[in-house]
């Protein structure tokens, strides 16, 4: 099979680094990738965005399955436009259509599909600039802390959770009349606050069937102890803990089951990976949000503890078979700890070189940030690269991430040195 993956970071290099390793590949391209993703195909100058030079390669190269990594170009209908183009109908693409991606581009979409399908959510409602006086009279009737979210994408930064009434009253007028997050807060969803701890569960479904991949918890505060600014996220781990018999069976049969079949009840097609963002309140999974695609870092915990051949259950899939499909995981945990630029998710600087590298034995690097520049490495984001470690616990995976990640060094690096520190 010829596969593309679209997209540059580590949750991209760690699915390019998977399929790499079946015998069922034929090429493997990634538009556009990393130095990282080098190493494992072929890198393709191509941005997923355009739509018409991802057309025109698939059908020059002719790709079998093309793997959509980030959420922009799902809800801008790469899928549909993709399968429309004369030649490509037969191709299969990973990412559900634009209708279905709004379960992660319009959080009201959202809400009103868990609400059709009595999926455990927090209590909202929706206001836009003309309803703006009864969105300050609702949150009047909460409690703090206030939970402000921005319907549409606003790049992981539209959420705001203020312990003020004014300030929330004020935060909404911004966000409604003044646009604080674009076109993206034109409407806002205000939300219950939901106490408890985080964890995520990922689906892949053909739309009827699906398989359950490991669950992960992330780590998005920039600070130890989770503390200040949140990023891309700063680490992750799998399994998780507290993840019991019992509360898989909840999330399996009152989130992942009721989502699933909601879709197909609703007649909206879903092919690709749902990500449910949950929170675990008293013993109670609740969604605190959907996604369509992948998590960036928990693919760099969860694709390494995958035995069987993703291509494999690709195939199956496009077949129709995904309900026989047998997935092996290991019982090994995994963890990644993100190495990020100096002054990141706020100004940093880029082209440091980055050394050491060949020295890193127990993890895998999966590149995010990076660059090749005259032969050598250097930084080129703010999330530079993952130290993916397994082992028979977390912590002693963890020892393999922060031992792997004291062999390289380059001019203002940072990680967290308390991933998993809650657990
Ligand atoms: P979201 O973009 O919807 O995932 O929200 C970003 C972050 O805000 C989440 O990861 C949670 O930490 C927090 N959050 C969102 N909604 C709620 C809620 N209803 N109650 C408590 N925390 C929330
Ligand atoms: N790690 C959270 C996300 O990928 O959205």
């Amino acid at each position: 099979m010829n596969i593309l993956v679209l997209g540059s970071g580590g949750r991209e290099h760690a699915l390019a680094w998977k399929i790499s390793q079946s015998p069922k590949l034929n090429q493997l391209f990634i538009a556009p990738g990393n130095p990282g993703t080098q190493q494992v195909g072929v890198n393709v100058n191509l941005s997923p965005n355009n739509f018409d030079e991802v057309a025109a390669f698939c059908l020059e190269k002719n790709i079998d399955v093309v793997v959509v990594g980030p959420e922009d170009p799902l809800v801008n209908g790469i899928h549909d436009f993709l399968v429309q183009q004369k030649g490509l109908e037969n191709m299969y693409v990973i990412g559900p259509k634009k209708e279905a991606a709004q379960l992660e581009g319009s959080k009201d979409y959202a809400k009103e599909f868990m609400m059709r399908h009595e999926i455990p959510t927090a209590q909202y409602q929706t206001f836009t600039a003309e309803t703006l006086a009864e969105g300050q009279a609702f949150l009047e009737t909460l409690a703090a802390p206030y939970v402000l979210k921005a319907d549409g994408l606003a790049a992981g930064k539209g959420v705001l959770i203020l312990n003020d009434l004014e300030e929330a009253k004020t935060e909404l007028k911004n966000m409604l009349v003044d646009s604080k997050f674009g076109e993206a807060s034109s409407r806002v969803v205000i939300e219950e606050f939901l106490d408890g701890i985080e964890f995520s569960v990922f689906a892949l479904t053909d739309g009827k069937d699906y398989i359950i991949l490991p669950e992960a918890k992330d780590y998005k505060r920039i600070g130890e102890g989770d503390k200040g600014l949140n990023t891309g996220g700063m680490g992750a781990v799998s399994p998780v803990p507290f993840m019991d018999a019992k509360l898989w069976e909840k999330t399996e049969n009152e989130i992942v089951k009721p989502t699933i079949n909601g879709l197909a009840k609703d007649h909206i097609p879903f092919i690709g990976f749902v990500f449910f963002g949950l929170i675990n309140v008293n013993g109670q999974p609740k969604v605190i949000e959907y996604n369509v695609r992948m998590g960036d870092p928990e693919t760099e915990v969860v694709i390494p503890r995958l035995k069987s051949d993703l291509i494999e259950i690709f195939a199956q899939m496009k077949a129709g078979n995904l309900s026989k499909v047998k997935v092996e995981f290991t019982s090994e945990a995994a963890t990644t700890v993100m190495v990020v630029s100096g002054g990141y998710p706020e100004s940093y600087e880029k082209g440091h070189a980055i050394s050491g590298l060949e020295n890193v034995k127990d993890s895998i690097v999966f590149h995010a940030g990076t660059a090749t520049k005259d032969d050598a490495i250097v930084t080129s984001g703010g999330r530079v690269m993952a130290f993916t470690s397994m082992g028979e616990n977390k912590q002693k995976a963890l020892e393999k991430s922060y031992q792997s990640i004291e062999k390289i060094c380059f001019e203002g690096i940072y990680y967290r040195k308390d991933i998993g520190f809650d657990l």
